[in-house]
């Protein structure tokens, strides 16, 4: 059975993962609109992710015997200035999720709730690799400066994603 404490905290990191996945889908919406249809396409798959893994905690919950509680996802920004501010955008907010997660285990530390903490490792490694893949693209546009050429190139390359 799941605390009433270690519930709530998995519930608002349901809500932390759609936020995720709305602020991606803004991301992609205005890429679109700028005709970076690679990165368009590379943000709305991202989404995609996030959706899953906000229903990995709906599940888990669930499979523990808790009650899954649906809160008010807040609203995205929806103006950037360039693909380079996006991605060093998703930089800072994975760097943010990595902390929700890490506080999620040191409570289930605390609490001795050892099987959400065996849950949690599949969280701790992929954020290893949501932090590194946006930094690189982050450095790439950082590198590319205000060369068109280079940030196309950087766009096909974001588009070949999956
Ligand atoms: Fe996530
Ligand atoms: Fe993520």
């Amino acid at each position: 059975m799941l605390s009433k404490r270690m519930e709530d905290a998995l519930n608002r990191q349901i809500n932390e993962e759609l936020y995720s996945a709305y602020l991606y889908q803004a991301m992609s919406a205005w890429a679109e609109a700028e005709n970076y249809k690679g990165a368009a396409k590379w943000m709305a798959a991202q989404a995609k992710e996030e959706v899953e893994h906000a229903a990995k905690f709906y599940n888990f919950i669930l499979e523990r015997g808790g009650k899954v509680k649906l809160l008010a996802i807040k609203q995205p920004p929806s103006e950037w200035k360039s693909l380079l501010e996006i991605f060093e955008a998703a930089y800072e907010h994975e760097k943010h999720i990595t902390k929700c997660i890490n506080d999620l285990y040191e409570l289930a530390t605390r609490e001795r709730d050892y099987s959400t903490q065996v849950f949690l490792h599949w969280f701790i490694e992929e954020q290893v690799e949501e932090e590194a893949q946006t930094l690189e693209i982050a450095e790439l546009l950082r590198r590319a400066g205000d060369s068109t050429n280079a940030i196309l190139m950087i766009d096909a390359k974001l588009g070949a994603r999956e």
